[in-house]
């Protein structure tokens, strides 16, 4: 015990999986799953976590739930080696975060970065819901339940992970030795870090339109892609290109593979004489775009078409969550026994606390 390599990492349902979320995160645990070089892999829908700024929109969490498990499976995230639940069936997780919360200070949370940028993102101003305040040390109960190592995730969540480290070695310190520390593992593609918006935004958001969806139609992909931000100085196809910033080519960092040229683009013998044709001038945008969307045709059309067979049979779906969610609970449940027991506030099963205090008042 203790030497086991666990994977945990969840998405919020909010809304349909993108293509951010695939490169950053996603395609990686399938691989990951698939590896045989972790013990267990736990991955879960934190609709607890979701409800946390949407506390007035239940509805809109309870649909993304089974739309992010379609997803997962679409992606290939198998449940025969990964235990798929949904975080808020997992009562376990409520009880450690109360504990959690004596370990953390607030001026520690108003630090974190990534809960600062989405306070003001959200206009929350001076009514922020403590829950979504919270949220940090909510997440760290959702990886230790599961005595955790590896949690791979984009690199706005390092903060998270972070701050789970330090409550694991609080606890650890003042308890002794009950939790794991996990580790962040961050895509190792710098494009996948954080993949921009269609329109060359900083981050893929719903709300600003400028997602590729993992279930996106073809026309629609084509349509994306065609229209996408590129370099706006970049008037005539003789005119020298930009690199940084186009998002074009940051979508061929990420999704571009030698053998693309091979099948797509012949004329080119890999990414590196593209883009150094696209800075001289003579390259078109139109040419590297129809060569872009060749690719995402051809990563997106298996995901898309699994996702339908998947929807042919719904309660199976969920018949794979409650199971996910039984798994779960019982993982939870073992880390919580060990909680209560270095916290002391295991009064029933230890059977040595009545012989103890018999003593102390009967001396
Ligand atoms: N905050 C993560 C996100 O927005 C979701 C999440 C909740 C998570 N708990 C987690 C990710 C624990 C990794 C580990 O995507």
């Amino acid at each position: 015990m203790g030497k086991e390599k666990i994977i945990l990492t969840g998405d919020r349902p909010t809304g349909k999986l993108h293509i951010g979320h695939y490169v950053g995160s996603l395609k990686r645990r399938v691989e990951l799953q698939n590896s045989g070089s972790f013990d267990k892999t736990f991955i879960f829908i934190a609709d607890a976590q979701a409800l946390t700024d949407n506390i007035d929109n239940p509805e809109k969490v309870r649909q993304n739930v089974i739309e992010v498990a379609l997803d997962y499976l679409a992606c290939g995230l198998d449940p025969e080696k990964s235990t798929i639940f949904i975080q808020s069936q997992i009562p376990e997780l409520c009880e450690l975060t109360f504990y959690y919360m004596d370990l953390v200070t607030v001026s520690r949370l108003q630090r974190n970065p990534t809960v600062k940028t989405e306070i003001q993102m959200r206009n929350f101003e001076t009514s922020i819901p403590v829950g979504f305040f919270t949220y940090p040390i909510s997440q760290a109960a959702d990886i230790t339940a599961f005595r955790a190592t590896t949690v791979p995730v984009g690199e706005d969540q390092e903060p998270m992970i972070e701050q789970a480290r330090e409550i694991v070695r609080r606890f650890n310190y003042i308890y002794g030795e009950t939790l794991v520390e996990p580790e962040i593992l961050l895509p190792d593609n710098a494009a996948c870090l954080r993949l921009p918006g269609t329109d060359g935004k900083a981050k893929m958001s719903k709300s600003l339109g400028n997602c590729i969806y993992l279930a996106e139609e073809a026309d629609e992909i084509q349509k994306k892609v065609m229209s996408m931000f590129t370099d706006p100085d970049h008037l005539r196809v003789q005119d020298p290109g930009k690199i940084e910033g186009n998002t074009v080519f940051t979508y061929l960092d990420a999704f571009c593979r030698p053998e693309h040229f091979e099948r797509y683009l012949p004329d080119y013998p890999n990414l590196n004489e593209l883009k150094a044709h696209y800075q001289r001038g003579g390259l078109g945008d139109v040419k590297v775009k129809r060569f872009l969307n060749s690719i995402m045709q051809e990563e997106l059309e298996p995901i898309r078409n699994r996702r339908k067979e998947f929807e042919k049979d719904i309660p199976a779906i969920y018949e794979m969550l409650r199971k996910g969610c039984e798994v779960a609970r019982a993982a939870a449940a073992d880390t919580l026994s060990d909680v209560r027991k270095a916290m002391k506030i295991n009064y029933f099963d230890d059977a040595e606390l009545i012989n103890e205090q018999v003593k102390r008042f009967n001396k």
